[in-house]
């Protein structure tokens, strides 16, 4: 900046007008989101191609930058706060949210040792235990903060991993004799699970798929053959993976079932309740945590279900001890900042700095009550029902999956021109091809739109659309707006005929 030294922050009175400034471009970016494209429909490349290739030289004003957001970066974004994304499981966008992300800023701290930092290391012990007294666990279960639910999994599987194979920490996999490690989880399950055991070494081909039933939960006969196949087959069955809210339809697994299977083959039992951990905390869904209690971790997501914003992933271990014997390590120039009794977080997994994430969690927990959260699940709840009813009563779609937590599964089955037997149910499977071409294409033509945005997936080989609720801006009549565009945009898919030679987008 030209009228400024170089050296020393900028004098307050200049950053206090930057920052009512910028506490009015938040409000307005939370007023008007609606009315913006959910996504750009650029090609990629065309952002990187309109900023300037070299490093700044000299300092600029914040204004010049801050329009340069809204000139470049804001119509570059996929808004994923918009009403209308309705992607992956919606998104936990709030404006508490928002101001616990702004108030932990300029305290910018790391969070590693109790004496580096006694508030947020004592906020982040009180968070965990809130969440662990709403979804009812018992006090055994005591947890970390991480970024992310695949971080989670792979320090479970970490401890998993030692209590198999003790001393694997201190000599690794061959100096500790390790046997070669098998871990099961459905073919619903979360991809986290082949990278944990990348990571730690365990082989991604290790990790067994299960099948799964028609309602795409863990088949319990086929997970106890796969486990007797291996015994005889000499691998060492490790740990299974129970998903309670899968990707694709959320489905849920029988947590007790294959905590018996658990218990007779002494495995490790991770609950995977990422996305749908979080609804047990509605007194309806109190089944959702059948059998955690023989859980040895449990993972939970608040920024997917419960308004915390990315990033805030909870892993509760059943005697947290057991993490901390895996991961503390004190090297000579922090043994001054680790001598309290209190805990050190940095001892609970590979990171060493982290985020005071506690806060962000205190404050949209603290705003929004244990009442005002189960409010907005259940409405999500209810227009998840909704939508699914919509789909019931139109002869063009079905749907592809139970509806057992606010994500909707569903494919459009035609009447498609030029598939004269085109309709529910009946697709040979040259049709079914096409009509899986078509429910990409729709996909495809919506988002493309910029009007709103759902994602696809595969259930049994056919693609499928999906969406997922759980953005406190989504009312029911963006529901509507969804449902008719999807309807409209069928139409125009449907027209096409696909016998005759073209390029679909
Ligand atoms: C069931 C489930 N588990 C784990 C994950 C991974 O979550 P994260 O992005 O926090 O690593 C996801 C992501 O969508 C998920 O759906």
């Amino acid at each position: 900046m030209k009228d400024r030294s170089p050296l020393g922050d900028v004098p307050i009175a200049e950053f206090r007008r930057q920052l009512h400034k910028l506490a009015d471009w938040i409000a307005d970016y939370r007023e008007t989101i609606g009315d913006i494209r959910v996504a750009p429909n650029d090609k990629p490349g065309a952002i990187r191609a309109a900023l300037p290739a070299q490093p700044p030289e000299h300092g600029e004003s914040f204004e010049n930058i801050l329009a340069d957001v809204d000139r470049l970066i804001v119509p570059g974004m996929v808004h994923w706060s918009h009403p209308m994304f309705l992607g992956y499981f919606g998104w936990t966008a709030t404006a508490p949210g928002l101001l616990g992300e702004i108030v932990t800023a300029p305290l910018n701290v790391n969070a590693m040792t109790w004496r580096t930092s006694p508030a947020a290391t004592e906020l982040e012990t009180v968070v965990i235990d809130w969440l662990r007294q709403w979804l009812g666990l018992p006090k055994q279960f005591d947890g970390v903060v991480y970024d992310t639910a695949s971080v989670g999994i792979m320090h479970a599987l970490a401890v998993a991993r030692e209590e198999a194979a003790p001393s694997t920490r201190k000599r690794g996999l061959i100096g500790a004799q390790a046997p070669v490690f098998r871990i099961y989880a459905s073919d619903q399950a979360h991809s986290s699970v082949e990278k944990a055991s990348i990571a730690l070494g365990l082989g991604e081909e290790n990790v067994q798929r299960v099948p799964t039933g028609a309602e795409f939960r863990m088949d319990m006969a086929a997970l106890r053959v796969m486990i007797e196949r291996d015994l005889r087959e000499k691998f060492k069955p490790l740990a299974v993976v129970a998903t309670v809210g899968t990707t694709s339809t959320a489905s849920v697994d029988s947590v007790p079932e294959i905590a018996k299977i658990c218990r007779e083959h002494k495995m490790w039992l991770h609950i995977d309740g990422a996305y749908g951990g979080g609804f047990a905390m509605l007194p309806e869904f109190e089944w959702l945590a059948e059998g955690w209690t023989e859980a040895d971790s449990i993972i939970i997501n608040p920024h997917k279900t419960l308004y915390v914003p990315l990033d805030f992933s909870v892993l509760y271990v059943r005697d947290l001890e057991r993490l901390r014997r895996v991961f503390t390590l004190v090297p000579e120039y922090l043994r001054g900042d680790t001598v309290e009794a209190e805990k050190n977080y940095m001892d609970y997994g590979i990171q060493l700095g982290r985020r005071f994430r506690a806060l962000k969690a205190w404050v949209i927990w603290r705003a929004f009550g244990r009442e005002g959260m189960i409010a907005f699940m259940r409405e999500h709840l209810r227009l998840a029902g909704l939508f699914a009813d919509w789909i019931k009563i139109d002869d063009r779609f079905e749907l592809a999956a139970p509806v057992v937590l606010p994500v909707v599964c569903f494919r459009f089955v035609g009447p498609v021109a030029g598939v004269a037997e085109a309709g529910p149910r009946s697709a040979t499977a040259a049709t079914a091809d096409k009509i899986d071409i078509l429910n990409s294409e729709i996909v495809g033509r919506i988002n493309a739109s910029g009007r709103a945005y759902l994602t696809q997936t595969k259930l049994r080989g056919q693609t499928v659309m999906r969406i997922g609720l759980g953005n406190v801006l989504t009312t029911e009549q963006h529901l509507r707006n969804l449902w008719e565009l999807i309807q409209k945009t069928a139409d125009e898919v449907g027209a096409i005929d696909l016998n005759r030679p073209r390029a679909v987008r």
